[in-house]
């Protein structure tokens, strides 16, 4: 059985890389849905129904496990799959599937606490954390999950977010570096000054803003750590296995990448980041 990993585009390879880093021997489908992306600004319905197809097509490639490694997915479709269609789908198939997110694993790293994790009761110390500030697409911001995910963690947080509706679109097309610079100054300033200074620390909640975290980085004062979402989630998905030694995921060390969009190689961002040009096959 393989490992599945869903994004709208190239942004979820940035978790994929990691996946594959910490998990070689695994075998991988990629699919991205590249003829309907961007998802940020797409009504929820339609984020959900994007969400659902991606999952059954990488079933269909032998996935047992598919990790939504898009926000906008997982903010907004992964609850529903879990709960309507998932247990049906999987009486259907005949065999154990799973579909698993990546905002909780963000967050327990952000706050450094799983949920229901009660440190005063135990005794721990509580790292002293004021506010977090999220860059996100406009539809996971509109979720409110990352406020809901670290509130049921850290009452005395705040999350502030800061919706970024060109920027997934830019990197997915291959946007220059100039531009891509000019539209991550702009939204670090935005947050900043909606904030009165810089956050405490910052979340890249969009898998494609990872691809240009160095400029981030840059933007961001050197006091701000940026939590790195394909860490956190190669550290849960690692625990996962531990827990579902069932979920065997392959040894055959193979990887395909699927498009629903044009396939061929991608863009030239995305060689500079993986190291080498990717080829896609059609969905
Ligand atoms: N990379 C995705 C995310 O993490 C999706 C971006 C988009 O399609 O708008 O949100």
């Amino acid at each position: 059985m393989s490992i599945g990993v869903f994004d709208s585009g190239v942004g979820g390879l940035t978790v994929h890389h990691k996946l594959v880093e910490r998990f070689p021997t695994a075998d991988f489908v990629y699919l991205a849905d590249q003829a309907n992306t961007p998802y940020g600004g797409r009504p929820g319905e339609e984020i959900v129904e994007l969400t659902r197809a991606g999952c059954e097509r990488l079933f269909a490639e032998g996935c047992n496990l598919v990790i939504l490694a898009c926000n906008t997915a997982a903010s907004v479709a992964l609850r529903r799959l879990q709960q309507t269609w998932l247990p049906g789908y999987r009486r259907e198939l005949g065999r154990k599937v799973n579909v698993l997110g990546i905002v909780v694993p963000t967050i327990e790293a952000a706050t450094g606490m799983p949920w229901a994790h009660e440190p005063e009761l135990r005794g721990d110390k509580i790292e002293k954390l004021d506010i977090v500030g999220v860059f996100s697409t406009p539809a996971t911001a509109a979720s409110r999950v990352y406020e809901i995910e670290v509130d049921k963690r850290r009452q005395d947080v705040a999350v502030f977010s800061e919706p970024c509706p060109e920027l997934a679109r830019m990197i997915e097309t291959g946007a220059s570096r100039d531009e891509l610079t000019a539209v991550v100054d702009a939204h670090v300033k935005a947050l900043k000054s909606r904030i009165g200074r810089a956050p405490d620390r910052a979340i890249l909640g969009c898998t494609h803003y990872e691809i240009v975290a160095d400029l981030f980085r840059q933007a961001l004062p050197p006091g701000t750590p940026l939590i790195h979402q394909p860490d956190a989630t190669a550290d849960a998905i690692a625990r996962y296995f531990d827990r579902h030694p069932d979920y065997e995921p392959g040894q055959g060390g193979t990887r395909r990448f699927l498009t629903t969009g044009e396939p061929g190689a991608q863009n030239g961002l995305v060689a500079t980041f993986w190291g080498a040009p990717i080829h896609f096959e059609k969905a």
